[in-house]
């Protein structure tokens, strides 16, 4: 079975659009193939400098994704940091990674480029982590013999990048030491709204939780964006991210009768909010019981990672091992 492996950096709280536009997409990938999902908590540390937020941000996130239904039987799901070999494949992997690649990434570049505009030193503020993350995440990627890297498109560079490492070791010992990953970018994922109609994300803080409250919940769904359009008005369900959020809980029968009182008049945006509210409800409640369930019992959730980081480790150190032997340090 092909291998497919990505990662999940621990910052902030999980919301909406990383359940419909992550959480739920690499679920369904994991029934197809052996899947290697983990926390990368040592590119979190690039950014999250408080021990107690990042702590509270690892657990979040992996009880989050088990909650929402990662069977951890299935899906090796462990923390970057139960995984030493990473770090060891990463050193291996620096003394094939050309600096200028690293000039290169996307993300340095945008961080230099700030700092350049505020008229600062263009290395203001940027730590060797985030300047040689792509060999961080390489090591991720090729520790596991990836097949298929899902992620966002912000980080198939990342990917290229780690294909190109790969390939350098692969040439200089006329051997196919490392699999080539492949990004795989998952165009049918739902865009969702956030709740001024931009796409959900933390940097616009227009997020709706996933598992908050329920009356967090409905607070947040009430301070979604409308127009001006009065309760009697005859409304358009598709220009409307109550309805575009509405869609993505409902079935397909109760959107489209949402759809036909939307069109027909005589429902306001404050009903349209109540109805969205109704059926988030209806599918977070579970989530938010098992959620809470796992925060309230870290023994449980460090076993189940623990045990994850078991199956990881016998997979990694397999590939230091290969590695070690052809660099010629397998003293
Ligand atoms: N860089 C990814 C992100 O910011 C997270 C990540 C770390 C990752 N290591 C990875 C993703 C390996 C895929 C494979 O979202």
């Amino acid at each position: 079975m092909k291998v497919a492996l990505t990662g999940i950096k621990p910052t902030g709280i999980l919301h909406i659009g990383n359940y419909f536009g992550a959480i739920r997409p690499a679920l369904r990938l994991a029934e197809q193939y052996d899947a290697r999902y983990f926390i990368a908590d040592y590119h979190a540390l690039n950014t999250v400098k408080d021990g107690s937020e990042l702590r509270r941000a690892i657990t979040g996130i992996a009880a989050g994704w088990l909650a929402a239904g990662l069977d951890p039987e299935r899906v090796v799901f462990y923390r970057q940091s139960s995984v030493p070999e990473t770090f060891e494949l990463a050193t291996i992997l620096s003394a094939f990674t050309p600096k200028g690649l690293m000039n290169r990434a996307h993300a340095y570049k945008a961080a230099v480029q700030q700092n350049t505009e505020k008229g600062e030193d263009g290395d203001a503020g940027i730590n060797m982590g985030l300047f040689t993350y792509p060999v961080l995440m390489a090591a991720d990627i090729l520790l596991f013999d990836a097949d298929f890297v899902p992620v966002g498109r912000d980080q198939t560079q990342h990917v290229e990048m780690a294909q190109d490492i790969a390939g350098a070791i692969n040439y200089n010992y006329k051997k196919e030491l490392l699999k080539i990953p492949a990004a795989a970018v998952q165009e049918d994922v739902a865009v969702v709204p956030g709740l001024d109609g931009r796409k959900m994300s933390k940097s616009y803080g227009n997020t709706i939780p996933l598992f908050s409250t329920e009356s967090v919940l409905r607070k947040h769904i009430m301070r979604i964006v409308t127009n001006s359009q009065g309760v009697d008005e005859p409304k358009d369900p598709d220009n409307s991210q109550i309805f575009t959020l509405y869609k993505l809980f409902a079935d397909s029968g109760e959107a489209d009768s949402l759809a036909a009182r939307y069109r027909g008049g005589g429902m306001g945006w404050g009903e349209a909010k109540e109805e969205l509210f109704r059926v988030a409800n209806r599918e977070l409640s579970p989530l938010r019981e098992r959620y809470n369930a796992l925060i309230a019992e870290p023994e449980r959730l460090d076993g189940i990672l623990a045990s994850g980081a078991e199956k990881a480790r016998t997979i990694a150190s397999r590939t230091v091992k290969r590695l070690r032997k052809a660099i010629g340090i397998d003293f």
